[in-house]
């Protein structure tokens, strides 16, 4: 290991050789004599030492503490004075002008070697803790979020993300007329005191509210705080995140999705209106078809996703009807063969028109199975059992609910009666033996009634 290079500034030649014999016994190298508080400028400027060891009295013009505190803050080198005499005022004053450490004469090698250590062991912790400061200071100061220390009486330190944030300088913040609660949003004080009074040691986390800042903009804020104790005194150390352009964004999201919403809603009833324009009959059989199918499935406690599923491919499950003559649709008499064909092929022309919508539920297969039965004696691919979705079973119990509850071109209303009658007969064939007791249920135990 390199040894440590000393400047000795002593300006009585005897007493410079006694102490380079002793710094070189305990190992250290001697890079040069110093003679005055100029020459051991100089010579620190050009040799940079680990370690200057000065005589506190020095003959020349520049007196030896003045000297030291020159080298001591131009080239951050660590001074030693040595002294004869404790009391003089000279070591009164060094003290006071923090030398890193002194030494007495006469003096042994093992003290200077000592005093030496101590010296070079405690520079560099405080260059260590400087450049610690230093980078703890630089990621502060540019940090991106605002990032203030207070306490209860007023802020102790502003960055300048935080000038940035409130439109007010550092002094403006800083000083003691400054109130803190001028920044808050006048409706947002009473959440902030609350939460101040509730925070305890650990600070807050995550909390939002709005700050009004100089020029009356209003920001919203994420605030994360924790409380220090500096100087037997608590502080507050908090950071701020700007949240506005992301709480924004996401209103902007939410309003135009509520927008979209809408206009699927209205684009869905356009299509009820399509189909129940050309088959007055029915007028009402979709809405109340969705309603009862929407009930049974909630009773069966289906996943709210799956019930949203229900009330849209109920609403418009008749869809495909569009495509079938009007006389068709409204001949009061019983239909013929051809004319049954063609009534059946509306859950698939009503998945034709939906397939390529994209639902957030499978509203397009849900229409297309919706006169499948358990058994496999449905239409339109005869499906059987779980084959055909939960959705569309219930939709498939509903329907025959409402149709036979309703007046049809053929026939009267049959009564609701005569519809349960229909889906107990034919639990376990035709229907979904779970969502016939979810459908009994509603009626004899819950009072359902078709709107
Ligand atoms: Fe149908």
């Amino acid at each position: 290991m390199k040894k440590k290079q000393i400047l000795i500034v002593e300006d009585e030649r005897i007493e410079a050789d006694n102490v380079k014999a002793s710094l070189q016994r305990i190992g250290y190298d001697v890079c040069g004599i110093a003679v005055s508080g100029e020459d051991a400028f100089k010579k620190a400027e050009e040799m940079h030492p680990d370690l200057v060891l000065m005589d506190l009295v020095l003959q020349g013009e520049t007196e030896s503490v003045l000297a030291a505190l020159k080298i001591c803050s131009i080239f951050n080198i660590p001074i030693i004075y040595f002294e004869a005499n404790e009391n003089s005022k000279k070591l009164e004053r060094a003290r006071r002008t923090e030398p890193f450490c002194y030494i007495l004469r006469p003096f042994e090698d093992r003290d200077v070697h000592s005093t030496i250590e101590v010296a070079l062991n405690q520079h560099k912790i405080k260059n260590n803790l400087e450049e610690t400061e230093k980078r703890y200071q630089s990621v502060v100061k540019n940090a991106h979020d605002a990032i203030y220390m207070m306490t209860p009486e007023r802020f102790q330190y502003v960055n300048p993300a935080f000038e940035k944030l409130t439109g007010y300088k550092k002094n403006e913040l800083c000083s003691e007329k400054f109130n803190f609660w001028n920044i808050i949003h006048p409706d947002d004080v009473k959440k902030i005191e609350k939460n101040t009074k509730n925070m305890g040691k650990n600070g807050i986390r995550n909390k939002e509210f709005r700050i009004v800042s100089k020029n009356k903009e209003v920001k919203i804020v994420k605030a994360n705080t924790v409380n220090i104790g500096i100087n037997k005194e608590v502080v507050e150390v908090g950071i701020l995140k700007d949240i506005t352009r992301q709480k924004n964004t996401e209103l902007e999201l939410k309003e135009s999705l509520e927008k979209l919403q809408r206009t699927f809603e209205m684009t869905i009833n356009a299509l009820v209106t399509a189909v129940e324009t050309r088959d007055p009959y029915t007028a009402g059989h979709q809405k109340r078809v969705s309603d009862l199918a929407c009930a049974i499935a909630n009773e069966m406690g289906l996943s709210k996703d799956k019930i949203e599923g229900v009330r849209l491919a109920g609403i418009i499950h008749d869809i495909g009807k569009i495509q079938i003559p009007y006389e068709i649709l409204t001949k009061p008499t019983h239909l013929s063969k051809i004319e049954s064909v063609m009534i059946k092929m509306h859950p698939q022309v009503g998945y034709d028109i939906l397939k390529e919508i994209e639902f957030p539920n499978p509203v397009a297969q849900i229409i297309l199975q919706h006169h499948e039965k358990i058994d496999g004696s449905g239409y339109p691919a005869g499906l059987s059992g779980d084959e055909i979705l939960i959705e569309a079973r219930i939709i498939a119990v509903a329907d025959i609910i409402e149709a036979m509850s309703s007046h049809r071109p053929y026939r009267p209303a049959l009564g609701i009666d005569a519809a349960l009658n229909e889906v107990i007969k034919f639990k376990g064939i035709f229907y979904d033996p779970a969502v016939v007791d979810a459908c009994l249920k509603l009626f004899h135990e819950k009072n359902y009634m078709l709107s």
